[in-house]
């Protein structure tokens, strides 16, 4: 594991965005794997200013999110899809018909998984997928369990998770119950890795997942076996592992 220390929140989204566009530069044609929720906001809106000033062409560029929220349609404005619409898709120029999210509305949710897991196929695997990490240590959203999930698939949100998740919602009651979500295998399967942590909320997840045990009780855990994985956590995520890394 890389781990880079930065001093906060900007300095992380601006290192974020830096690595995302090495990616972008190196292989024009790169399936980046996203993510949603508070942390990767500015990272995005680095990479909107860097197509802005003409340093990024996102053309050839497709890319698969990692979940979405159950019986949310995309144009709610709490749905992941809405939300890579209107934090990333709607200000570069990458080709919506090359944006994949899960599909909230689904009817046969069996097959919007097996559906998602061969487009992910087809399209050869992702090159980088990022990640944000939830304070249980969850990736996606793959919540602690008894064992690591393999492929795309319905989740019950726990109410850990729900709770965080409120703040974005009138009330903890509109946060849908269930979502879709890659599986540990298909983040495990991505080429690199690039997780962000930010906020002393995140502290012990941080460190649950680069010294605990592998253990699918706290889910990023794995990523110690994965053997490109890039960290960037800002100081208040890293006090618990400061002097350890
Ligand atoms: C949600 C998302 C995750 C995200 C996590 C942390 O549950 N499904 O992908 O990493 O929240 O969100 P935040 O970055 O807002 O702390």
């Amino acid at each position: 594991m890389l781990i880079y220390a930065v001093k906060d929140y900007e300095e992380l989204s601006r290192k974020a965005a830096n690595i995302i566009s090495a990616q972008i530069i190196l292989k024009p044609a790169s399936v980046l794997g996203l993510a949603t929720g508070s942390t990767p906001v500015g990272t995005y809106r680095h990479l909107v200013e860097g197509y802005q000033k003409g340093d990024l062409d996102f053309s050839k560029v497709t890319s698969v999110n990692l979940d979405e929220y159950r019986g949310l349609s995309g144009d709610h404005d709490q749905s992941y899809r809405y939300f890579m619409n209107t934090n990333l898709f709607n200000h570069v120029n990458i080709r919506k018909d090359h944006t994949f999210v899960p599909n909230g509305l689904t009817e046969d949710g069996a097959e919007e998984c097996a559906d998602y897991d061969a487009r992910i196929e087809a399209l050869g695997g992702i090159d980088l997928q990022l990640l944000g990490i939830g304070g249980n240590g969850h990736i996606g959203f793959n919540e602690p369990s008894s064992v690591f999930t393999r492929g795309t698939h319905l989740v019950t949100l726990t109410q850990e998770t729900r709770q965080a998740n409120a703040r974005f919602f009138a009330s903890i009651d509109e946060v849908p119950t269930q979502a879709y979500t890659m599986g540990v295998g298909n983040i495990m399967a991505a080429k690199k890795v690039l997780l962000l942590a930010s906020g002393e909320n995140k502290a012990q997840a941080l460190y649950d997942t680069v010294l605990g045990p592998v253990d699918p009780m706290v889910p990023a855990s794995i990523l110690q076996l994965h053997s490109d994985v890039i960290i960037v956590a800002d100081e208040a995520a890293l006090s618990l592992l400061n002097d350890k890394i």
